[in-house]
């Protein structure tokens, strides 16, 4: 087995052979998922702890599916009622679910950095299921899966990347996977939600959208992120959505077969129009929520085995 890595933190670690072969295993278990018996024994016996210190709906209960689905405990801590409240570090609460012995640690947490940190004092798996607006590797992951299922391949792809990059981890890990499995990406936002950098990583940066997706064949759309700006980025909701919003006089500048994604919750009539992503002609937003539960599974599965290996070699040639 090729996979080697303690923790899943981000894209900007894995190799182009990691991403396949979490790709692949991947693709075994939406078989799986699809059949009448979705149950494995990957994680039988192990623990599997979910830490979401934000609001989460579908990150969360696709990571508690994925663990139950592979035969793990799972518990999920309601980090909002939690010691945090009263003042414990994000360390100390670290610490005292190490003690518990888990074997997997899902975190999602408002600052960047945050779960790298976590991971440094546990002596289990952590996998990051968002920091900040750093990263959000299974998003990413989820994201490659559903383009490759349906373009057959995640390379030599133009993918158009729109809207508040700026707020947007789902934005930082995709760059990162779309630019290493060898595709071209584009940037498309407001120059005020659009930060410097990106065109290090090979992105192209553009402020109009019917440039930005001339013959793209990935169109992904990003939600506002309101809760991470303090005002003044936008003019209005309606000009944002006049300029930015995806519909399907915008969407015409791409490939005649291009795809629709958006990673949700998605505010219909400002970043996207409503019919159109419903579409199912064009729009794979539930298969992406379908392709999350798969990516989660293989990710938490090879972090296993990894440990299994490593467990098996000894201390003295443990990889990082
Ligand atoms: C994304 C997130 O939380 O970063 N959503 C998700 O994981 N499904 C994107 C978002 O919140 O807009």
């Amino acid at each position: 087995m090729s996979f080697s890595k303690s923790h899943l933190l981000g894209i900007e670690p894995l190799s182009p052979t990691d991403i396949v072969t979490i790709l692949d295993l991947a693709d075994s278990y939406v078989d799986l998922n699809r059949s009448a018996v979705k149950h494995s024994e990957a994680l039988s016996g192990l623990t599997q702890i979910n830490m979401f210190f934000e609001n989460s709906t579908r990150t969360q209960a696709s990571f508690e599916l994925a663990g139950k689905r592979l035969g793990a405990d799972v518990m999920n801590m309601a980090m909002q009622a939690s010691s945090i409240r009263k003042g414990e570090t994000l360390i100390d609460t670290a610490l005292t679910l190490n003690a518990m012995q888990p074997d997997i640690l899902v975190v999602r947490h408002p600052h960047s950095g945050a779960v790298d940190l976590l991971a440094q004092k546990v002596n289990c798996a952590v996998l990051n299921a968002g920091d900040g607006r750093h990263e959000h590797p299974t998003q990413a992951l989820l994201d490659a899966l559903t383009i490759r299922r349906v373009k057959g391949t995640v390379t030599g792809l133009k993918v158009a990347i729109c809207g508040d990059i700026a707020h947007s981890r789902v934005a930082r890990s995709n760059v990162q996977l779309l630019s290493k499995m060898k595709n071209q990406v584009r940037l498309i936002g407001p120059s005020t939600l659009m930060p410097s950098g990106f065109e290090s990583l090979g992105a192209q940066v553009f402020e109009d959208m019917k440039d930005g997706l001339r013959d793209v064949d990935v169109v992904m759309m990003l939600r506002l992120q309101k809760e991470r700006m303090d005002g003044g980025f936008i003019p209005s909701e309606r000009e944002y959505y006049h300029r930015f919003g995806l519909d399907a006089e915008k969407l015409s500048f791409a490939k005649h077969d291009a795809i629709v994604m958006h990673p949700g919750p998605m505010n219909r009539g400002v970043e996207i129009d409503g019919e159109l992503a419903d579409d199912i002609n064009r729009s794979v937003i539930q298969d992406q929520v379908e392709m999350g539960v798969a990516v989660r599974m293989a990710a938490m599965d090879l972090l296993v085995q990894a440990r299994r290996v490593r467990d098996a070699r000894g201390p003295e040639e443990v990889m990082v």
